[in-house]
């Protein structure tokens, strides 16, 4: 087992392989005994702030149950207090850091969290920026896990915008050896340079991930184990939603696209989903849409994540 203790995750990309499946082992432990440790809370000494520049519903549930479940006092912060006032970001973490033990941010620049991580003598979390969403990719990783019996060697197809979430789950594949086919209209494709730190992670560590970005949602998914997508315009998007949605004609997750993935594939979302819009109803609501499983394991990892950091 990995000590991590004291680690900030940022992107994902600075765990190894190692580091991963502790979270996944830990996070498995905690998982079939919750509702026994629940009950005697270890870390009551300890205190954590939830900064939440941007909306959330699930990250924002987990975080504070998964503190509650430990015994850490959660402090959830909004638009309206933390960075407010033109407060910077150094005297920001300054001050938090007097009080809490960890710092726990979702907001819009990768730059600003990877700036409080700089300044933070305690432990950071990323709970979703414009370009990743490390602790949503460790529970996919848990649950695809907990379907399939295994993730190295599968394939994960994601079909549609290279966003956040493409961008993650390339980190995820090339640190677990899962191969990982982005499949993106003409301007929408993941950013170059994470394609490269993808490619390179997976070099590093020897796991045989091969990452690949193409443009047909067919190619991507025949023959996948897993099939993703997320929103066609994500939070900030808002405006450009009526001319994303034609630019993603063709690249709805559609009961005859899942039949061109392999047998026994399941379907993933981080939610929160548009039905009708990536994905249909009848996916979504299949019995190899494993969703809901998904958003509960965002509980059980972030559970890990901070019992090994804080
Ligand atoms: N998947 C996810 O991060 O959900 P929220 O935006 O509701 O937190
Ligand atoms: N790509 C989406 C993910 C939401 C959890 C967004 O950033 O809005």
């Amino acid at each position: 087992m990995q000590n991590l203790h004291g680690m900030d995750l940022l992107t994902l990309g600075e765990l190894t392989p190692a580091d991963v499946s502790t979270v996944l082992e830990r996070a498995t432990a905690q998982k079939q005994t919750r509702a026994l440790t629940r009950r005697v809370p270890t870390m009551t000494d300890k205190s954590a702030a939830l900064i939440f520049m941007k909306p959330s519903m699930r990250t924002r549930v987990s975080f504070e149950l998964a503190c509650v479940d430990l015994g850490i006092h959660p402090v959830v912060l909004g638009a309206g207090d933390a960075f407010s006032r033109n407060e910077s970001i150094h005297d920001t973490v300054k001050v938090l850091e007097r009080y809490v033990e960890c710092i726990v941010i979702r907001t819009f620049a990768q730059a600003d969290v990877e700036q409080i991580a700089e300044h933070s003598s305690v432990p950071v979390v990323n709970a979703l920026t414009d370009d990743f969403h490390p602790c949503q990719v460790l529970a996919d990783l848990l649950t695809i896990r907990e379907h399939k019996g295994h993730i190295e060697g599968l394939t994960l197809a994601y079909v549609g915008d290279g966003n956040n979430m493409a961008n993650t789950l390339m980190i995820g594949g090339a640190l677990t050896g899962m191969h990982v086919n982005i499949a993106s209209p003409q301007g929408f494709e993941p950013r170059a340079d994470v394609v490269s730190t993808a490619v390179d992670l997976a070099a590093r560590h020897g796991t045989g991930a091969v990452i690949h970005v193409m443009r047909s949602p067919h190619e991507a998914v025949a023959g996948a184990d897993v099939v993703v997508t997320d929103t066609w315009a994500s939070m900030g998007q808002e405006a450009e939603h009526a001319q994303r949605a034609a630019a993603f004609a063709g690249y709805q997750v559609t009961e005859a696209l899942m039949a061109e993935a392999a047998e026994g594939a399941i379907f993933m979302h981080c939610l929160p989903a548009h039905r009708g819009e990536e994905v249909t109803n009848e996916v979504i609501d299949a019995p190899y849409s494993v969703v809901f499983d998904e958003a509960e394991n965002r509980l059980h990892v972030q559970r890990a994540w901070l019992s090994l950091v804080v």
